[in-house]
């Protein structure tokens, strides 16, 4: 795929620094044990087919344009579908829906591929990607660029429909555990 740059090229990273080692591996998944991160399930639609994923590399860009970014591993079955359908749903979880969770992260042992949809109930909302009923929000997604990274892509996401619920718990990964956290007051 020929790639179209969005980098600044006439910048330099810091070269002392650039000279030094990273720390290991297990050094940084072991910090990011400590990172609380609400969960979500990408959801992508492509000729009659459906995949998803459960992820927490999803963060929000910018609110004017309504933009989120979204990490997904080159290897998972719904980059594909991603890139063909040029869309994605990002399903926020919601404190209930640990089940969900474990079934899109390959944790329920037998559930592979469109199975994974046999937990939760789905919808879909503009774009065709799977809604999650229940989910505490919906982000349906088109792509507008895709940003290669080393193991993974970022697909940057502008939101063309929202689906909210009022109120719940949210569903949030911390140091290898799901737990859930009251939204409180929600306008
Ligand atoms: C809490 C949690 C968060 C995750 N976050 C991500 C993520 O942000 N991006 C990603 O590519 N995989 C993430 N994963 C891993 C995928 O959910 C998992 O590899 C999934 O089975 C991939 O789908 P596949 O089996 O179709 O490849 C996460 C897993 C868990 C348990």
């Amino acid at each position: 795929v020929p790639l179209k740059t969005n980098q600044w090229l006439d910048w330099e990273p810091n070269a002392r620094l650039s000279a030094l080692p990273t720390v290991a591996t297990e050094v940084h998944r072991s910090g990011m044990r400590n990172f609380a991160a609400g969960v979500s399930i990408i959801t992508s639609r492509h000729d009659g087919l459906s995949a998803g994923l459960t992820a927490t590399a999803v963060c929000s860009v910018t609110a004017d344009p309504p933009r989120l970014v979204v990490f997904v591993n080159k290897g998972v079955l719904a980059t594909d579908l991603i890139i063909k359908s040029g869309a994605l749903c990002a399903n926020l979880l919601s404190g209930e829906q640990e089940d969900v969770a474990r079934a899109f992260a390959g944790m329920v042992p037998g559930v592979r591929g469109e199975d994974r949809f046999g937990y939760g109930r789905w919808s879909e909302l503009l774009t065709g990607a799977p809604v999650l009923e229940n989910a505490l929000v919906s982000f349906d997604c088109r792509v507008t660029n895709v940003y290669d990274e080393s193991t993974h892509q970022a697909f940057l996401c502008e939101v063309l429909a929202t689906q909210q619920r009022k109120e719940g718990d949210a569903l949030i990964y911390l140091n290898g555990a799901f737990h859930a956290i009251p939204l409180c007051d929600k306008n």
